[in-house]
């Protein structure tokens, strides 16, 4: 019993950047991009495409998959690092965009796993709240955020979003748990600053920038790790073996990482869903995504188990356990 899925939806922006346009801007290769990240193609947000309408696309989509009106939300909850301002939140600019009046409406930033952490967030509420309705969105333009001359980075990422609107129901579907972990004490292994501060008192001299810093070799060792963890501690304390699991939907990260972690926790490989060949990494917005495409897909029938797991800055990481 918990808070259920019932309309899923995503939004990628229109211009695709292949790994031969990236050629052109840094010294990397399509060939290299391929065998070490397994990417191919990532989405690139334009004008008219910020965070906000990406995310307020995604969410119309889900609502229609729903059947629900903007009227009936009553809370958004957006997992974002990218939004095109820090205040007012891009919750707010959803809330607005959508007509959503009734809703209030906050973000929540636990870099890629924020939608994991979003999910729980509402899940809780709804179990609280239980005659209400709520949008929890994932959605990023890093391509904003991204040094295009840094090549350990700038080959990574994409832009786009994914929504989901959820509800309690008297139901053995929904979340079945969650196991979600942070450790602030590795948080220079990946990150990103905001613009530097005018305040006087605040002056940083050889502020780096805005962009994405990442040391990723330590990412990817910390990432299969905590995953791996996190996936095993959370089925244990469901009494649930791998195979039960009918679908897996994992952070679309790096394809390496990804077979690393499919092999340590033994689960089949045609139940694990992926397609950062297409977008690349899109952060918190890669979940909701693939979520939705898996289901679009016809990939998830009802009382379907559902398992995803994620890893991102902070460190952030966990997994969660859906029954469809
Ligand atoms: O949500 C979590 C977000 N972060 C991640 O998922 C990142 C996790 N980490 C990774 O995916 C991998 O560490 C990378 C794909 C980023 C890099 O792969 P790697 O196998 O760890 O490469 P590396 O950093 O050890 O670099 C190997 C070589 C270096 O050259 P030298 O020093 O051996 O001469 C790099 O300078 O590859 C070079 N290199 C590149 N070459 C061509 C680094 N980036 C590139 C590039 N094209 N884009």
């Amino acid at each position: 019993m918990g808070a259920v899925i019932l309309g899923t939806g995503s939004c990628l922006p229109g211009r695709v950047l292949t790994n031969h346009d990236l050629e052109k801007i840094v010294d990397t290769s399509d060939e290299w991009i391929l065998s070490r990240t397994g990417i191919s193609t990532r989405r690139i947000s334009g004008k008219d495409e910020e965070t906000f309408k990406l995310a307020s696309t995604a969410a119309r989509r889900a609502m229609e998959a729903a059947d629900v009106t903007a009227d009936e939300i009553d809370l958004i909850i957006v997992a974002t690092m990218s939004s095109h301002m820090l205040m007012p939140s891009c919750a707010c600019f959803v809330q607005n965009e959508l007509g959503a009046k009734n809703a209030f409406a906050y973000d929540l930033n636990a870099a890629c796993s924020g939608f994991l952490f979003a999910l729980d967030s509402g899940d809780k509420y709804l179990r609280v709240e239980r005659d209400k309705k709520i949008l929890v969105i994932g959605t990023e333009t890093l391509s904003s955020r991204i040094n295009w001359q840094d090549r350990n980075t700038c080959i990574l990422f994409g832009d786009g979003a994914g929504a989901v609107i959820m509800e309690y129901q008297d139901d053995p579907r929904g979340v079945v748990g969650s196991n979600l972990f942070s450790d602030g004490s590795l948080w220079n292994l990946l990150y990103m600053h905001t613009a530097p501060s005018l305040n006087p008192e605040l002056e940083q001299s050889d502020h780096p920038g805005t962009h994405i810093l990442m040391e990723g070799r330590e990412v990817f060792k910390y990432a299969v790790k905590a995953m791996e963890g996190a996936i095993h501690d959370l089925l244990d304390r469901q009494k649930i073996e791998i195979s039960s699991i009918d679908l897996m939907i994992p952070h679309q990260a790096n394809i390496r990482i990804l077979k690393k972690l499919v092999s340590r926790i033994g689960i089949d490989q045609e139940k694990v869903f992926i397609n950062v060949q297409k977008y690349g990494n899109t952060s918190a917005a890669s979940i909701p995504i693939a979520l939705d495409e898996a289901n679009r897909e016809g990939r998830l029938t009802r009382d379907n188990l559902l398992l995803i797991c994620s890893f991102g800055g902070g460190f952030t990481w966990g997994a969660s356990l859906l029954r469809w």
